[in-house]
């Protein structure tokens, strides 16, 4: 299954795509979780993406496709992928587009997370991680039960209010336009974001089924 999951940011892309990579068995492939340890680990590709990334801004193009086809070809990914947060523009479908062609592999679908702009702004200023284990928490609908890990989340950056506006405005901007993109192939399957993480997750199941 190779597939891509998009949606505004809050949608619940993360939270979904580490509940389906089990059942699918392929790799989840966020190019936010990839540009953030870059700029943890202090590479060239973290120095220039962090000031982007800080102001919710995009990184650029050229940067973050280099990166996601490098990281398609590794082994782990020739049986299929589960892409999040990526393409998001409209040079970067193409580019993954004319990729897989040259590679001889299609794509499965494109799953669209919908959630209204109003709701975003909670689920984004009171997510919380886990910097150990990577899971993602709300403070509301859905705290950790344990007080170590309650103790040890963290905030990301990029998760003020004024940042979460300039994200929101960015996805209406320059992604929502992949999505008749991918309309027109054949791909795309819309799922209702809003109620509970195991609600969307039966819906998108369907949706993939
Ligand atoms: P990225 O990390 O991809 O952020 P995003 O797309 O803005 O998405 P989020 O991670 O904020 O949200 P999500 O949909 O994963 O929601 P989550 O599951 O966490 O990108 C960050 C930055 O990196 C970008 O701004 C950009 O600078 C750069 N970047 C990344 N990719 C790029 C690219 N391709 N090109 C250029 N730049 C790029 O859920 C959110 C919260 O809601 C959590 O607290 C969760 O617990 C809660 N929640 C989830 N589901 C539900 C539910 N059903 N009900 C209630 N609460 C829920």
């Amino acid at each position: 299954m190779r597939m891509i999951l998009v949606g505004p940011p809050g949608a619940g892309k993360g939270t979904q795509a580490a509940r389906l990579v089990g059942s699918y068995r392929i790799p989840h492939i966020s190019t936010g979780d990839m540009l953030r340890a870059a700029v943890k680990a202090g590479t060239e590709l973290g120095k220039q993406a962090d000031g982007f990334m800080k102001r919710g801004a995009l990184v650029p193009d050229e940067l973050v496709i280099a990166m996601v086809l490098e990281r398609i070809q590794q082994d782990d990914a020739k049986g299929g992928f589960m892409l999040d947060g990526f393409p998001r523009t409209t040079p970067q479908a193409q580019a993954l587009d004319v990729a897989m062609t040259k590679a001889g592999i299609t794509l499965d679908s494109v799953v669209l997370i919908e959630v209204p702009d109003e709701l975003i702004e909670e689920r984004i200023i009171h997510r919380r991680s886990d910097p150990e284990t990577g899971a993602i928490y709300h403070l509301e609908f859905n705290p950790p039960t344990d007080e170590a890990v309650a103790a040890r989340l963290v905030q990301r950056k990029d998760d003020t209010a004024e940042a979460c506006r300039a994200r929101l405005s960015k996805y209406h901007a320059e992604t929502a336009p992949i999505v008749p993109f991918y309309e027109q192939k054949g791909l795309l399957r819309r799922v209702d974001g809003q109620g509970t993480p195991d609600e969307v997750e039966v819906r998108i199941k369907a949706a993939l089924a």
